[in-house]
């Protein structure tokens, strides 16, 4: 009896692992299966990215040369409006109809709309740069540059690099910490991971309300070197963290984030055969980790 007993105990046991086992089979075919489909949701955005981008580059061209040039003309017709205004004394009471051109000027009120021209079309300038940038990120985004120099680097130069541009505005509130591995050489594009890095340190920066630390890992394993960005910072809810690659997506107030920076980090890591994994819990911050292969196949070929 206690041996049928013990025997049912083994099998009982044996079936609550394989349940367990099972059950985390399951969790991690959840996870691959949203993984693939934020991938395939993001493949299409890109398509759709580089159409836009390719759309809106034309005009944007145009419109960036007419405006310089619009600048020097208005440069110069107030130039020569004002050589007139300083002529005026010496014209004297001649057959010019001055009540005219007076009534004019006080009509569009000339002094305002002279000195504001100028500086209208600095703004308008200044918008154009930020849709170039746009189309730009949108670009870096959706395909790889032609241009680009795969060639083996030092990925801790290139984090070095990038923490001597950025480190110096934020370092009266953050606490940097490294923990770097020993790493082999990586064929990438060097300054396009450099985008990666410091788009990420930014978003840890930024999600850093007063002081906070944030930690720089690296490592390696088997055929893969990973960057890790941590910061102790507010943390991304679950239901963002689906969309936190999408274009256009943040959370920030506006004229903070224009929702970018994943999305392109995203583009370049994809072009570099990696990936970006993210752990977040709410108000305990974030982790992002970039998986790079050593010798990417685009590299290869
Ligand atoms: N380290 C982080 N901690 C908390 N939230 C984050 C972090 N990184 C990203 N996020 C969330 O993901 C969103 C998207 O990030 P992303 O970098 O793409 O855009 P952004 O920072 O809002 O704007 P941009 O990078 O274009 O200036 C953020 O608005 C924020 O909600
Ligand atoms: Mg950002």
């Amino acid at each position: 009896m206690s041996q049928t007993n013990f025997k049912l105990k083994q099998s009982t046991r044996q079936l609550e692992q394989s349940n367990a086992h099972l059950k985390a089979a399951n969790i991690r075919l959840a996870q691959a299966q949203s993984q693939l489909l934020q991938a395939e949701r993001l493949a299409s955005i890109g398509l759709l990215s580089a159409g836009v981008a390719h759309e809106i580059n034309n005009p944007i061209g145009f419109v960036n040369a007419n405006l310089g040039t619009l600048k020097t003309y208005v440069g110069h017709f107030l130039e020569l409006i004002a050589a007139y205004e300083a002529a005026e004394h010496f014209v004297g009471n001649t057959p010019i109809k001055w009540n005219s051109i007076t009534v004019l000027k006080n009509r569009m009120d000339w002094p305002y709309m002279k000195d504001d021209v100028l500086p209208l079309l600095d703004e308008s300038q200044e918008g154009l740069d930020r849709v170039k940038r746009i189309v730009r990120a949108l670009n870096d985004f959706a395909r790889t540059d032609a241009a680009d120099v795969w060639q083996p680097e030092d990925i801790h130069q290139g984090i070095e690099s990038t923490l001597s541009v950025f480190w110096s505005q934020i370092k009266h509130r953050c606490e940097l910490r490294k923990e770097y591995g020993e790493l082999p050489a990586v064929t990438c594009v060097l300054s396009k991971l450099n985008q990666v890095f410091l788009n990420l340190l930014q978003n840890a920066a930024q999600s850093i309300e007063g002081q906070g630390v944030i930690t720089i890992r690296t490592g390696c394993q088997s055929d893969e070197v990973w960057v890790e960005v941590a910061d102790n910072g507010q943390g991304i809810v679950p239901t963002d963290l689906p969309h936190i690659f999408d274009p256009f997506f943040t959370t920030k107030p506006v004229g903070k984030g224009a929702g970018l920076g994943l999305a392109v980090s995203y583009g370049i890591v994809q072009q570099h055969h990696g990936r970006i994994e993210v752990k977040s819990e709410p108000g305990r911050g974030a982790t992002f980790r970039v998986w790079l292969p050593v010798s990417p196949p685009t590299a290869r070929s």
